[in-house]
């Protein structure tokens, strides 16, 4: 495990570094930045930028992202702070979510967006559900959503991007912890749930693998943005909590969540701001087109776009348009399986055409 400090510190200064051809204010939408790992990201990021940064929080409670809001540095006067209202469990919330920040970024000439960060998430071993609109809740909190913000906002990011600097879109959530795609159970409805954890688990490591296929897709059709799936590393936050499901999951349970609290070195855990460094230095360090990242940050695996260039039809896993990627699970064939089953989803739920629209 190389050692943090100098880790962080060495990523600190390239990143200072990268900051001082920054020559706009830029503007940062974050999905799940009241607390976590989403919160200290955007407090690195305000902080590296000298403030000069303005920053939407995407979130559900009002009061705690006003709180929040106010303690991010800012360089002073006209800087936004602002919240929008959303529960990241609805299609319908976020899609309205998506078109207050539209508005509310036009409305204060600045229609466009730097960094979108997508943080917000669910991890439960035992409970899952089926949401009101007909999907399951893990892959809805885990993926749908980022899929419906990531398309809804490509005109604010492509707006942002120019050849030396694209504008970043950072999922955090589980790249390289995928399985093979199962087909046969998309969105995770068709098998039976039967039980507490394994329709749990498949929905978390579903997410993993749609997100990658999801960002392989956008990152063709939008070859100027960045594209970065990310997996934090162990953090102390909400998210580690442990609850698989009684009873002979209680003893793991306990025993996890005393080393979260006692010991979290000792399981490989790091605070929320030391994370948050690493995930900053990926989105600085990113290129356009798709990218894997590591707890540190670094590439896992990358492959940039032509204009014009689309996905293919090949059948191997792991593979996007001919090159092995490490860490991603999909195949071309298997993209558009995932793509075609997302925009029914937002058409069914949401009336959205977004596959007729290319
Ligand atoms: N922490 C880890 O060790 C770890 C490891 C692997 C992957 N991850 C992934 O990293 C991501 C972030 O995790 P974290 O550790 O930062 O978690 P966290 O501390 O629980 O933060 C999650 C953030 O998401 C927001 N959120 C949760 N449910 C929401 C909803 N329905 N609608 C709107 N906002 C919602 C929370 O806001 P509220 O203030 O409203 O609750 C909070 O701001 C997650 O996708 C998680 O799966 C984390």
């Amino acid at each position: 495990m190389p050692p943090f400090p100098q880790v962080v510190a060495l990523n600190e200064a390239a990143f200072k570094h990268q900051l001082t051809r920054e020559l706009q204010v830029a503007v940062a939408v974050v999905f799940g930045g009241t607390s976590g790992i989403g919160h200290a990201i955007v407090e690195a990021l305000c902080e590296h930028l000298g403030g000069r940064v303005h920053v939407v929080l995407v979130g559900r409670d009002e009061g705690s992202a006003r709180e929040v809001l106010a303690a991010f540095p800012t360089s002073g006067e006209g800087m936004l702070r602002e919240f929008v209202q959303c529960d990241v469990g609805s299609l319908v919330s976020v899609k309205r979510a998506c078109e207050e920040v539209k508005q509310l970024l036009e409305a204060r000439s600045v229609a466009r967006v730097d960094y979108l960060v997508l943080n917000a998430g669910y991890n439960s071993w035992s409970k899952h559900a089926v949401t009101n609109e007909g999907l399951d809740l893990h892959l809805e909190l885990r993926y749908y959503y980022r899929a419906l913000v990531a398309q809804e906002l490509v005109p604010l990011l492509e707006a942002a991007s120019t050849p030396e600097r694209p504008a970043r879109v950072l999922s955090v959530l589980g790249a390289g912890f995928v399985t093979k795609i199962d087909l046969d159970n998309l969105g995770n409805t068709a098998k039976p749930r039967n039980g507490a954890f394994r329709p749990c688990l498949r929905g978390m490591m579903m997410s993993h693998a749609y997100t990658d296929a999801w960002f392989a897709h956008l990152a063709s059709m939008h070859p100027a943005i960045s594209f970065i799936h990310a997996h934090p590393g162990a953090v102390v936050t909400k998210a580690l909590t442990l609850d698989l499901p009684f009873p002979w999951g209680a003893p793991l349970n306990a025993l996890m969540n005393l080393l979260v609290r006692y010991a979290p070195r000792a399981i490989g855990a790091v605070p929320p701001r030391e994370c948050g460094e690493h995930m900053l230095w990926g989105v600085h360090d990113a290129k356009a087109g798709m990218e894997l990242r590591d707890r540190y940050g670094d590439v896992i695996s990358s492959r940039g776009f032509k204009a014009g260039e689309r996905i293919g039809n090949g059948t191997e896993p792991g593979k996007l348009n001919g090159t092995p990627m490490k860490g991603y699970s999909p195949s071309d064939a298997s993209v558009h399986v995932i793509v075609r089953h997302t925009e029914e989803v937002l058409e069914r739920v949401l009336g959205l055409q977004v596959g007729r629209a290319k």
